[in-house]
């Protein structure tokens, strides 16, 4: 596929999610709680994660922002559903290093969280893209603590 349609097909991907978020809302209370936002913009999420037997078995978020950001959380919480806690802190890293324009593990599908990875080429949106992915490995952090 040629760049330009691979940049088209990204875009859309990223704006699908954007208007149409997976898992918008909250959990009920007794949840996981992770309130994160991005000082420079003002732009906030609240993740609600449910985990039983060390696997996440529910994720929603909420919040206000930037397409970049929301997309982003809607692809985050799609991709760690179901996923152990281990898995999920793992993709965050092959995500981190994707933003960072390092190599990552291309064996591992990553569906619609591929269509991110242009942002790499502009550094002041990579905090947009990584915010629910920061909150996200806090909450697991702290969890596990
Ligand atoms: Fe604020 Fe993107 S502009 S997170």
């Amino acid at each position: 596929m040629a760049f330009n349609n691979l940049d088209t097909l990204y875009r859309q991907v990223i704006m699908d999610h954007y208007k149409n978020p997976r898992n918008k809302g909250a959990l009920d209370e007794g949840s996981l709680t992770i309130n994160m936002n991005n000082p420079t913009c003002g732009d906030r999420i609240q993740l609600t994660l449910k985990v039983e037997d060390g696997n996440v078995s529910d994720a929603k978020f909420d919040g206000e922002g930037c397409s970049i950001s929301m997309s982003s959380a809607s692809m985050m919480t799609q991709a760690i559903k179901g996923k152990s806690l281990e898995e999920a802190i793992k993709l965050s890293s092959i995500f981190s290093d994707m933003m960072l324009g390092k190599e990552y593990d291309e064996d591992i599908d990553l569906g619609d969280i591929e269509a991110l990875q242009g942002v790499a080429k502009f550094p002041a949106r990579i905090k947009c893209a990584t915010l629910a992915w920061k909150a996200m490995e806090k909450g697991i952090r702290e969890d596990e603590q």
